[in-house]
């Protein structure tokens, strides 16, 4: 029997309607609404697609949205000014520096410099910090809607193998942590693990995520019969058409559970950041 496909966009749906709710709750009882700074550095194409995702459903919450695009040769100076000021503004619940940055600017002194308790992403130190000594604060957002996902769907976590392939600190990292958090045997595969040893870690995972950015990468025929298949991959063919890394035709034939792309994880990922940017305003600057 064909796996049953997640459906990212309901729950993600879900999870921004009740977010709505309280920011509407919030208001009524004469508290600000949350407000979030999306910066956006230079003009990558999905990197567009993405920050305009993200401040139309803020928008749409009643987040205030503030907007800051910055030509690609901004100087890293200009950018860590820009944090500061954010950092000290009240108005400011949450910064959100979309990645990747281009390449004159040091990722990490940028994140760095983000107030943690700000830092809507979870991707300073301190917030991953967090997540691997099993306290989260504010959680990067892909796993953390992966995993409310997976609840969603009845998933259990103790006694079972799952897999992470690709280590990048936006995705497959706090992946595997959030994996280990919930009590799975977690194993991390990444560009220097041997093909052989890919298949065959694969073809052992009770829970198999992938986030590498190589169309089709899993073929169906490695998937455990019965498995649960998150595919974060968002590769673009041509005009319109969106593949993940996993092939999702042969796959859904093994799998018990599976996430298409699109319409899998991406619309969780912007759920998770409203919902840490609600964290941020009731936690720390009520
Ligand atoms: N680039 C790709 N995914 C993300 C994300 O979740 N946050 C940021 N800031 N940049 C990204």
């Amino acid at each position: 029997m064909p796996a049953r496909v997640i459906d990212g966009k309901a729950l993600a749906a879900e999870i921004r309607d009740g977010i709505r709710l309280k920011v509407a709750a919030r208001l009524r009882e004469n508290r600000r609404a949350p407000g979030l700074a999306v910066v956006l550095v230079g003009s990558d194409p999905a990197s567009k697609i993405y920050v305009r995702n993200k401040r139309l459903a803020c928008k749409e919450a009643g987040f205030i949205s503030h907007a800051f695009d910055m030509p690609t040769d901004t100087s890293q100076a200009a950018l860590l000014e820009l944090v500061d000021r954010l950092n000290a503004d009240p108005a400011i619940d949450g910064i959100l520096v979309q990645l990747p940055l281009p390449v004159h600017i040091r990722t990490e002194t940028i994140i760095e410099r983000i107030r943690p308790d700000k830092d809507v992403d979870g991707f300073h130190p301190y917030n991953v910090g967090r997540l691997a000594q099993r306290v989260p604060l504010l959680r990067p957002c892909t796993p953390y809607g992966i995993i409310k996902l997976l609840e969603k769907y009845g998933e259990t976590f103790t006694g079972r193998h799952a897999v992470v392939v690709g280590a990048s600190n936006i995705v497959g990292r706090p992946m595997a942590l959030e994996l280990l958090l919930a009590g799975a045997t977690v194993s991390i595969c990444h560009r220097f693990t041997p093909e052989a040893d890919l298949e065959k870690l694969v073809r052992t995972a009770d829970i198999v995520v992938v986030a590498v950015g190589k169309p089709r990468l899993i073929p169906g025929a490695w998937i455990k019969p019965g498995a649960t298949v998150i595919d974060v991959g968002m590769n673009r063919l041509g005009a319109g058409n969106l593949v993940g890394d996993v092939d999702f035709e042969s796959a859904r034939q093994r799998a018990a559970l599976i996430t298409p792309v699109p319409g899998g994880v991406g619309p969780m990922t912007v759920a998770m950041l409203l919902s840490n940017t609600l964290m941020a305003v009731e936690l720390h600057n009520n």
